[in-house]
């Protein structure tokens, strides 16, 4: 992936974060999935009145991607648009549940955030991962 790719997956990040449907925490999130296949799979958090039923935008694109028959995932871009922009990443970055999911079905995946030009891996945010084989 070269920088030009990177931003164009944030973008697309961005782009859906607008369609996220978050009625009771109003905080929009987008995520883009770059598959092997060269695809890219969208995803929005999807909240629920009951609010622990509420899934991560990550969690939709990632599940997304693999229906469809990824077997590697290339990236993974997430855009926290109503997050702030400070240099914690504590309002953009994913969360644990997202986390364990990465580890599963995109372990190598870079993970770029928006509003940011780092490139992450998952050891940067889940040192110790549960792994059960
Ligand atoms: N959220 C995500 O979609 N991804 C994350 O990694 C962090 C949190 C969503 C869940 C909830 O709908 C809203 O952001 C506020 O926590």
């Amino acid at each position: 992936m070269d920088n030009i790719q990177r931003q164009q997956l944030l973008q697309a990040a961005e782009k859906v974060a607008l369609k996220a449907y978050a009625p009771y925490s109003n905080f929009r999130v987008g995520a883009a999935v770059l598959g092997g296949s060269r695809r890219v799979y969208l995803g929005t958090n999807v909240e629920n009145a009951s609010y622990g039923l509420s899934i991560c935008a990550e969690r939709v694109a990632l599940a997304t991607a693999k229906v469809n028959g990824e077997e590697k995932i290339l990236a993974i871009a997430i855009a926290c648009i109503d997050g702030k922009l400070d240099q914690t990443f504590s309002r953009r970055s994913p969360c644990g549940a997202c986390r364990q999911w990465i580890e599963e079905l995109a372990p190598d995946a870079e993970i770029l955030l928006w509003g940011s030009t780092k490139i992450f891996h998952l050891r940067d945010f889940l040192p110790y991962p549960f792994q059960p084989s």
